[in-house]
């Protein structure tokens, strides 16, 4: 959790709002394995990180509801009870979302100011989204007395990224966010949500990220263009998901199917049993094998499912050249963000300055590469 950040947003609303908030900070996540599988009812493998959101927030009495991103320095006024979506992209559908998706479970909130800052660059493909949407439902339920469980709290997060956002995410990152715990990645069954916990030791590796730094539009389109392919084909398969999918179900329909999205199913069932094999791994201390999976899952990510760009199979090309790095992959939703690389302690910094120069040579920008701290959940900061 970073302290700057929590005391900049309790700063601000102490001089804006003239009364103490309570403070919450929402991390954003990794994923270590299990990409486009969550909404599969697949399995995945997140962890919160020491990167996140920080929220004041406390009631209201001036008879409406205002909200300040500090980042942006943009603020917005609001009624309660006139709630609709704004223009897409407007950060502030996040917190309409939430308060929206609060009122339709027939739960009453109150007025309420927040000042929000945080410190996951836009388009990381590391769940900033999330992360405030997770931030606003936590504050709200403390101070309101919602009585919402954190499962509840999450499905309400994701919902309002459906309903408001536009974007048909699964379960994966409002889960990390709300339950991620220190040292430990969340091995998720995205259809009973339920994880079971892995401490992550990884001796003389570590957990690397370099972020390309772009994010390339139509992402949002064609991330719901891949869920309804999926959906799609879950239907003709006669299954509730393709979790519920081998690769011989799919052959058996390979006529029904076009290649492409043939291909993108076969993607899902594949790195559903990735996921699986990459827990198996790690139990068994086989950082080599975990590596080679992680490798898998951004081959069939770039050439099956195809959410990959130029920025990020450059990135993996360079971890490829590298023998200290055992495995690397795009992260996320995809189309831009980060890769995550699992590289020896003693290499990652000379590996990263190697890439960051080629990829300034290759594509005349920066990358920015962040080392990071596997932590706690939303939570309240005292
Ligand atoms: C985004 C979504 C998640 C998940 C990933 C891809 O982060 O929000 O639900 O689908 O993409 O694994």
């Amino acid at each position: 959790m970073s302290k700057t950040l929590v005391q900049d947003v309790k700063k601000k609303f102490i001089e804006t709002f003239k009364t103490d908030p309570l403070l919450i900070f929402s991390p954003g996540r990794i994923n270590i394995i299990g990409e486009h599988t969550d909404y599969n009812d697949g399995f995945v493998f997140p962890a919160a990180v020491d990167k996140g959101i920080a929220a004041a927030i406390q009631k209201s009495d001036s008879g409406s509801c205002t909200a300040i991103a500090l980042d942006l320095d943009s603020t917005i006024e609001f009624d309660l009870d006139k709630l609709k979506p704004s223009k897409e992209g407007s950060w502030e559908n996040y917190v309409f979302g939430v308060v929206a998706e609060i009122q339709n479970r027939n739960k009453i909130v109150g007025d309420f100011n927040i000042i929000f800052k945080g410190n996951i660059p836009g388009g990381a493909g590391m769940s900033s989204s999330a992360a405030l949407e997770n931030s606003v439902v936590f504050g709200l339920n403390e101070l309101f007395d919602l009585g919402l469980s954190k499962q509840e709290m999450i499905l309400i997060s994701q919902k309002a990224e459906h309903n408001y956002v536009g974007v048909n995410c699964g379960i994966m990152d409002q889960y990390a966010s709300m339950f991620g715990v220190k040292h430990t990645a969340l091995h998720l069954d995205c259809r009973t949500v339920e994880s079971k916990p892995y401490t992550i030791d990884f001796k003389d590796y570590e957990l690397m990220l370099i972020n390309t730094n772009v994010k390339h539009s139509l992402s949002d389109s064609a991330y719901n263009d891949r869920r309804s392919a999926c959906e799609s084909i879950s239907e003709l398969l006669g299954i509730k998901a393709l979790r519920d999918a081998t690769e011989a179900d799919l052959e058996a329909i390979i006529d029904k199917v076009t290649p492409a999205n043939y291909q993108k199913a076969l993607y899902v069932i594949q790195e559903n049993a990735r996921t699986i094999k990459a827990a198996q791994a790690i139990d068994n201390n086989d950082l080599e094998t975990l590596g080679q999976l992680i490798y898998q899952s951004h081959n069939g990510l770039s050439n099956q499912y195809k959410v990959s760009c130029d920025e990020l199979d450059f990135l993996v090309e360079q971890a490829k050249k590298n023998k200290h790095v055992l495995g690397a992959r795009m992260m996320g939703g995809g189309f831009g963000g980060c890769t995550i690389n699992l590289v020896a302690k003693k290499e990652a910094k000379t590996f990263s300055e190697i890439a960051a120069k080629a990829y300034k040579n290759k594509f005349g920008k920066e990358c920015s590469v962040y080392f990071i701290e596997l932590s706690q959940g939303t939570h309240i900061v005292k």
